[in-house]
């Protein structure tokens, strides 16, 4: 299936082999620490990109699968991280792990990509499948308050673009709907980059059994 977006991140990530640099996010560092206390070893990723977060996830032990539908981005992220293999995939089809396997399920900047509300409920309900009861979700999008924020050209419901990039903003509001049977554990506001981008960071954990 031709999709436009997916061809600009393969276009971006073959012209720099390190678009959002080498260091973990602010995300990936937060979520790494509640995932050591709380004993997780099999972590999923979602939009991984390049891997900058898969890597430091990897090398602190955690045991990664990755997921992106850049096939540009999967090569390279297995070149720079031998212990993971990045699966090529679109997540609004749906994850190809079974019922119920990981401990914990990670994504930066990814729930905040061109999506409507359907396919971030239908993505984050595939999130609860693949999650053990009582396993973590973790997940970072541009906020409301973001600079950005109906700026560029519309594109449908909530998602402008920019610089060829298409971007929804979500609030408080929007994070309370797409938790659905998930209990809501954090909502944290946190800045990255120089624009600077405003993002909110969710936790949210599977109810326990
Ligand atoms: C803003 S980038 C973030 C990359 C990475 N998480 C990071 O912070 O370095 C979003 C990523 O989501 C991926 N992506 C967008 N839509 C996707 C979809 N429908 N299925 C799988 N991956 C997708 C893009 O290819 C891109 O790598």
């Amino acid at each position: 299936m031709s999709d436009r977006q997916r061809e600009k991140w393969d276009r971006t990530y073959s012209g720099d082999g390190s678009y959002f640099g080498t260091s973990p996010s602010f995300m990936a560092q937060h979520a790494m620490s509640v995932m050591k206390n709380e004993g997780c070893e099999k972590v999923l990723e979602l939009g991984c990109g390049q891997g900058r977060d898969t890597a430091h996830m990897s090398w602190a032990g955690f045991d990664v699968s990755a997921v992106d539908y850049s096939e540009v981005c999967c090569r390279q992220v297995s070149e720079v991280v031998e212990e993971v293999e990045a699966v090529c995939c679109d997540i609004r089809n749906g994850l190809p792990f079974p019922d119920g396997y990981f401990d914990a399920c990670f994504s930066h900047m990814f729930f905040t990509m061109n999506f409507s509300m359907e396919e971030l409920k239908s993505m984050v309900c595939e999130v609860y499948r693949v999650l053990r009861p009582g396993g973590l979700a973790f997940y970072s999008v541009r906020s409301k308050k973001d600079p950005h924020y109906q700026k560029g050209e519309h594109v449908f419901e909530e998602v402008w673009e920019m610089n060829g990039f298409q971007v929804r903003y979500l609030d408080e509001y929007d994070i309370r709907t797409l938790a659905q049977r998930f209990d809501l554990v954090s909502v944290l506001e946190f800045e990255e980059g120089a624009l600077p981008k405003h993002l909110y960071a969710v936790t949210m954990r599977r109810p326990p059994r």
